[in-house]
């Protein structure tokens, strides 16, 4: 499968809006991969994949999440939270995709994970950021996304985590750990 493959099965899975979010999560990515020297190619192909799943269903993404034995414990958390990791396993099953990265930045990309690796940053970020986002305090993100990858993740997971108490939704806890994780350089908890 080549570029303009992963491009056509996923603007398949989702209707007009999603696949627009689409391309702009992978033209944001783009900058974000140039200015912080990050893997072009890897960091193009997990944004295009990022929300295959994004419009399966709750029924199919409960089954696949059983099926491929992804972490039960996100079937007791926001339905947010699904699409991620199903998507990084039919990305492999379905269209041959074997990094580690690629998987990684697909799978992590809504609630981000301890040790990201500079693929996953990018992907998570991109997805945060890109210009239609209108969500309070996005614009300070993309600030600090001029100069600092770190700083700026740590920023958007601040404000989600806020923003999810204040809807009175759980926060899954690999959240608060992927916070802690990029905070601890900076004492910024
Ligand atoms: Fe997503
Ligand atoms: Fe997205």
């Amino acid at each position: 499968m080549n570029r303009q493959d992963y491009l056509d099965r996923t603007q398949e899975q989702m209707p007009l809006a999603r696949w627009e979010h689409t391309l702009r999560v992978v033209e944001t990515a783009a900058i974000l991969a140039r200015r912080f020297d990050v893997d072009k190619e890897k960091v193009d192909t997990a944004a295009i994949l990022h929300d295959f799943c994004k419009f399966w269903t709750a029924e199919e993404l409960i089954f696949a999440i059983k099926q491929y034995k992804l972490p039960q414990d996100l079937l007791l958390y926001n339905q947010e939270l699904w699409h991620g990791p199903v998507a990084s396993v039919v990305a492999t099953k379905e269209l041959g995709i074997q990094d580690q990265d690629i998987k990684n930045a697909i799978f992590y990309h809504t609630t981000g994970k301890p040790n990201m690796g500079l693929v996953e940053k990018v992907v998570f970020l991109a997805d945060y950021i890109e210009p239609a986002r209108k969500m309070p305090g996005v614009e300070a993100v993309r600030l600090l996304a001029q100069n600092s990858l770190d700083e700026a993740i740590v920023l958007s997971l601040k404000q989600t985590i806020q923003f999810l108490i204040s809807c009175g939704q759980r926060v899954y806890p690999l959240t608060y750990d992927t916070l802690r994780d990029l905070a601890k350089h900076e004492n910024d908890i």
